[in-house]
């Protein structure tokens, strides 16, 4: 990606005026999938790896923005129709939009935005981008937003404006991050406690399995239906229930005999996964790795069969992460459907994991992946 340097260097080139430069790292989640829209505990941490936006203001309505990934320019005055659909653009459009919802004064800038977060690999580069242009935005607006309050408008952006209902779970950990913890997040009270991670002992190791597919945001969009559909079936009896956070399995499992059944696997999974998070930020307060990693697998295999929002490539990964030596635990993560899986291993055989995961997946797939090891780094920042 270059430097720092490098990117203020081209910001001048291209844009003839001196950037301001913010920077916002992509997550990885530990456990808790699919969790955070249903308003219970999630665990991830940001990650080393950060997407930067370079800002200048400008003297018009204009919104001119640069992308390195993507070597194109798009631009859009703040409230003309905006350019096609999936188009990587709409996520700053669609954080302009946001922070003017909520009284930010956005004007004109100039953005050149590079990202070594990797894309599509279930690291929540959207996010990354989102928060870095966030940042920039009220920056230049001369509005200091509290974290939260800057979480919330990205996420907005991205359900209502990019059209993937993504609840709030992956902005948060890009907002909040911290070195060498992860976060227990509470994602109804948007409430964070960092959570040592050692890494001397353990390292959190992303695989991507390069498969994804197209259809992910509908099917994860449909799974937010039906975790509603739940919520209005327990509600018609206990009418302060509000989200699947409100129950327990074991409050609901008798009523939920008599519901279609995917929708009670889909609550099944849900209210699972809840208290496997609370039982794995207890575990990794204790320092119990071996703990969190059971947790891990048993996420996965509640990910695959009750909310079946895994797939080949990645119980092929984790399948073959958890026979391999050092490691302690092994799921899939982010929205699912392709993407990475996330493996916690022993410290020191994090190198020879790496290396042998990538050869097994490629001898059963042709296909090369991406593996990274990760350490939990810092929240989004201006780069002063
Ligand atoms: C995606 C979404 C998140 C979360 C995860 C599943 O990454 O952006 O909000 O729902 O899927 O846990």
């Amino acid at each position: 990606m270059g430097g720092l340097d490098t990117l203020r260097q081209e910001f001048r080139r291209r844009f003839g005026a001196e950037p301001r430069a913010f920077r916002a790292p992509g997550r990885v989640n530990l456990i808790g999938g699919h969790v955070d829209y249903n308003e219970g505990w999630v665990l991830p941490l940001a990650i080393d790896r950060d997407c930067f936006v370079l800002a200048s203001a400008r003297a018009d309505r204009r919104l001119r923005i640069h992308s390195r990934e993507f070597d194109e320019t798009a631009e859009a005055t703040l409230t003309a129709p905006l350019p096609g659909e999936h188009h990587w653009s709409r996520y700053v459009f669609g954080v302009a939009w946001a922070l003017g919802e909520i009284g930010v004064p956005v004007a004109g800038a100039d953005l050149l935005v590079a990202s070594d977060v990797p894309p599509g690999g279930g690291l929540s580069s959207s996010a990354a981008l989102e928060v870095s242009t966030a940042l920039a935005l009220a920056g230049l607006a001369g509005v200091s937003l509290d974290r939260a309050a800057l979480a919330r408008a990205c996420q907005r952006a991205e359900s209502e404006f990019v059209g993937m209902r993504c609840g709030i779970m992956d902005q948060l950990a890009s907002c909040f991050g911290q070195p060498d913890h992860a976060l227990l997040i509470d994602c109804r009270r948007l409430d964070v406690r960092p959570v040592p991670l050692d890494s001397s002992r353990v390292r959190v190791v992303v695989a991507n399995t390069m498969t994804s597919h197209a259809l992910a945001a509908s099917a994860y969009n449909r799974r937010r239906e039906e975790c509603e559909d739940a919520v209005r079936r327990i509600a018609a009896i206990k009418p302060e229930v509000g989200a699947l956070r409100d129950v327990t399995w074991e409050q609901i499992a008798s009523l939920a005999e008599s519901w279609p059944d995917t929708v009670r696997r889909r609550a099944r999974h849900v209210t699972g996964e809840m208290a496997r998070v609370h039982a794995a930020a207890a575990a990794l307060e204790r320092g119990d790795y071996e703990s969190l990693g059971r947790l891990m697998l048993e996420a996965h295999r509640s990910l695959d069969e009750d909310y079946e929002v895994s797939s080949a490539g990645l119980n092929l990964m984790v399948e073959l992460g958890r026979e391999l030596p050092g490691v302690l635990g092994a799921r899939m993560t982010g929205g699912g459907f392709g993407g990475s899986t996330v493996n916690l291993v022993r410290a020191e055989a994090a190198g020879d994991f790496a290396a042998s995961l990538a050869r097994l997946y490629e001898g059963r797939t042709g296909i090369v992946p991406q593996i990274t090891a990760c350490r939990p780094g810092d929240g989004a920042a201006e780069i002063l």
